[in-house]
């Protein structure tokens, strides 16, 4: 087939909405051979004992033996560490043993953990050893003054647990003895197949297996929390265990999902392995992988065995399975106890959101397409017209020329740099879209030095690797290479992006990375990065490392340009340094419009504090009344951007009648009124980690009505916010927690909290309250910029 046609075909495949979501197209656990052997061992299989336990500079050191080995067992010692932080993290590490020469490096995820916590790592002195009555020997180091870590020595388990008497257990790793390490073997038994085939693609597992599992349980957790992303619920539902229809398990593996459907443990585009518990009689805490391979994790129901765990019985806890492809055991254990506690101590490992300018926080336009110049200025002026405020238009794929980043139509857009300027002059920035994918055509500058410069992740066999996506025959980037990520940075200087002006700031999509042609429309995993590292190793973390290449770019571009704006779709920990994510592409249906806030949720409870949902619904057409009713809840995302698909009809406000113009007017003047607030919310998840919206049991953390409750959320600890997700909704349930009143945003209202109220729904906004004793900042006018304090006193009833 020539190029045009397969191109053809592939945007067919790809763009046509009358496809859905094809579950076929992407595996499942049981086709998945390290996911269905972690599934199937049973409770106690680990034979690793602790060994040798001692303090070696300022860590608890050990080694893991097999007491008996058999095929399934690793025949070298492994080794561990553990290491205690600031602020009670405990950090555990498992790798095969440097010094019996493995075969090859297991891959350490760089450039994620932030420099800053070195500082705060705590030199452990010395290590305390206990007989337990049901434990048998013991190794404790401190941790805190509340906490202390623990290492059981046979059969080998790590825990946090409270200081003093009673020792209450908070999390622990292997006490049901899942643990499993395949150590990468020397050489193949002639009988071995390492190969793995999905439908029509062969892995070559030149390695052969090399996965990780491990069993994690959190004490006196009413839930669990996190792993994102996913469009679920955000308690998360349990995917085995008694009384559970079997269920996949939650997958993280970052994908170019099309046309995902609204409740499904399916990996989407992004991954964070943090999870965070929650419950009445603990409070919460949290547990993170740094692991860049495919994950799968279940969530037990209830607990998984008794048998080796002897917990007094008013002990419950949640156990979960972790499963990994490949890497090592980097583990962070967060003690909280109050939910925003665990948030500050997961960021004091990954960083803090980057406090975003306030233009990025506004509400953004963008469509696929806006189809030229005169597209931009109609759009631009209608926005005045309509007295509809708006900060920042996007321009979508085919702004470019043959989808060449960093160039431009020149028919479509001629004049980039004075278009751009024109809306500079009013205050107003633009976005493009700059994916990884680079097109291989010789006569494309990004192209030819890359290509020279063998800057392009390799195949297998050594070839820069090529695949198919927007422009067709495609390569890739290798940005886990910092040099690569440097040179990649220095394209967004103005001089380099020809066309671009400083008020451009920019949009990395397909970045999982999204290939076409590739296995579950991603790269090999048997494609090869800088150091040899091989794509199955790194793959959630490519897109992370675009989006950082892209930032830090950006961030050069000179003075006052040190606080970029970068959209990304595929994410990592670490990611809320670098900027804003979205849920990708959502469809204009109520049940999307609900599942965009626990997927919202759990991306703030993970760090990415800044992040969105299409509003309107990026596939399909969606009816009036949902899309206002997508414009008021979206009014209350911390990141606010109307997008739709190619094939979808326009969707601007001010189409669809005079009555509806003015209600997503409304909706989005209530954006703009609030920006202050928003701003200063900014500022708190930059300096706390505590999220921008967040679930009602983060500011009521001991209110059991709240745990489960994804349809209210709050906007920072002032502003309560219940969605409507149902077609000619008259009435709405909400709870208002606490004992304090609450008023209604819109009419002042009092309610008293701790009840549930039936409430009348009206046209013009979704529910929203503000919480009695709070103050917040409202922007009347913002043309003017007045700024006037509104307080609202507290009147306890
Ligand atoms: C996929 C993205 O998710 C979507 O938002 C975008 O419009 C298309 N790619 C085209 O760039």
């Amino acid at each position: 087939m020539g190029k045009l046609p397969c191109a053809l075909l592939f945007f067919l495949l790809f763009t046509n909405p009358a496809f859905s979501w094809k579950k076929e197209e992407f595996r499942n656990c049981d086709q998945t051979p390290f996911c269905k052997r972690a599934r199937s061992r049973q409770p106690g299989a680990c034979p690793l004992t602790a060994t040798d336990v001692s303090i070696s500079g300022g860590d608890l050191v050990a080694k893991l033996v097999a007491k008996e080995t058999n095929q399934e067992t690793p025949t070298k010692p492994l080794v561990l560490k553990i290491s205690a932080y600031q602020d009670g993290v405990m950090r555990l590490k498992i790798d095969e043993d440097p010094d019996l020469n493995p075969r090859k490096k297991r891959f350490e995820v760089p450039d994620v953990i932030v420099p800053e916590f070195s500082d705060k790592k705590l030199w452990l002195q010395s290590l305390k050893e206990e007989e337990e009555e049901n434990s048998g020997l013991i190794s404790v180091v401190y941790l805190s003054d509340g906490y202390e870590g623990v290492i059981r020595h046979d059969p080998f388990e790590v825990f946090v647990r409270e200081r003093g008497e009673n020792g209450k257990k908070v999390l622990s790793l292997n006490s049901n003895g899942l643990f499993d390490f395949e150590q990468i073997k020397d050489k193949k038994d002639e009988n071995e197949d390492w190969e793995e085939k999905f439908r029509t693609h062969t892995d070559s597992r030149p390695y052969g297996p090399q996965s990780i599992s491990f069993d994690v349980s959190f004490y006196g957790a009413d839930f669990v929390y996190g792993i994102p992303e996913h469009a679920t619920s955000l308690a998360l539902k349990p995917t085995s265990g008694s009384g559970v229809e079997a269920s996949e398990p939650y997958r993280l593996f970052n994908l170019d999902v099309f046309e995902y459907i609204h409740d499904s443990p399916f990996g989407l585009y992004g991954s964070i392995p943090f999870m965070i518990s929650h419950g009445k009689s603990r409070g919460s805490s949290g547990f993170f992988w740094l692991n860049a391979a495919e994950m799968q994790i279940d969530v037990f129901n209830g607990n998984n065995s008794n048998e080796f765990l002897k917990l007094p019985s008013d002990q419950k806890r949640i156990d979960t399975l972790w499963m990994s492809e490949a890497g090592v055991v980097d583990a962070f254990f967060f003690v909280g106890p109050a939910p925003k506690d665990v948030v500050r101590q997961y960021t004091s490992v990954t960083g803090p959101t980057a406090l975003p300018q306030l233009f990025s926080i506004a509400y953004h336009q963008c469509r696929w397409n806006y189809r030229d110049e005169e597209d931009v200025y109609n759009v631009d002026s209608k926005f005045d017209e309509h007295d509809i405020p708006y900060d920042v238009l996007w321009l979508d794929i085919e702004h470019t020329d043959g989808k060449k980043y960093f160039t431009w139509d020149k028919m479509l857009f001629p004049n980039p740099e004075e278009m751009q300027n024109k809306l500079a002059a009013k205050g107003r920035r633009m976005v493009t879209i700059v994916d990884p994918h680079i097109k291989r055509d010789d006569s494309y500058f990004i192209h030819e030095e890359a290509s020279k410069k063998g800057y392009y992740v390799k195949d297998k066999t050594g070839n820069d690797f090529d695949g198919w996506c927007w422009p067709g025959s495609s390569s890739y980037l290798d940005m886990v290479d910092p040099k690569i990520r440097s040179w990649w940075g220095e394209k967004f200087s103005c001089k380099n992006y020809v066309g671009s002006t400083p008020s451009l700031y920019i949009w990395n999509d397909m970045n999982e990375p999204s290939v076409f042609n590739g296995p579950e429309v991603t790269m090999p995993r048997d494609a090869l990065h800088y150091g040899d590292v091989e794509h199955r190793e790194l793959h959630n973390a490519y897109g992370y490392y675009f989006h950082m290449a892209t930032a830090e770019g950006l961030a050069k571009r000179g003075k006052g340009q040190d606080r970029p704006f970068v959209l990304s779709r595929a994410f990592f920990p670490g990611s809320q340094r670098y900027g804003a994510v979205w849920t990708g592409d959502n469809t204009a249906e109520w049940e999307h419009l609900r599942v965009s806030v626990p997927m919202i949720l759990t991306l703030g409870l993970t760090g990415m504090s800044f992040s969105g949902a299409d509003v309107g619904g990026f596939f399909g057409n969606p009816d009036t009344e949902l899309l206002i009713r997508w414009y008021q809840l979206g009014a209350f995302y911390p990141f606010f951007r109307g997008h739709a698909h190619h094939d979808t009809k326009r969707r601007e406000p001010w189409l669809f009648g005079e009555r509806n113009t003015e209600l997503m007017r409304e909706a989005i003047h209530v954006r703009y009124m609030l920006l202050p607030y928003f701003y200063t919310l900014f500022r708190e998840a930059n300096s706390s980690g505590t999220p921008v919206a967040r679930p009602l049991w983060m500011e009521f953390p001991s209110d059991e009505k709240t745990f489960s409750n994804d349809e209210a959320f709050m906007v920072g600890n002032s502003l309560l916010v219940q969605g409507i997700y149902t077609q000619g909704a008259k009435h709405a349930e909400v709870y208002l927690p606490g004992d304090q009143p609450w008023y209604d945003f819109k009419n002042g209202n009092s309610y008293k909290g701790g009840e549930t109220y039936k409430l009348d729904v009206l046209e013009d906004s979704v529910p929203s309250f503000i919480r009695g004793g709070t103050i917040y900042l409202e922007r009347t006018d913002f043309d003017v910029a007045l700024l006037k304090w509104q307080m609202i006193l507290t009147l306890w009833l």
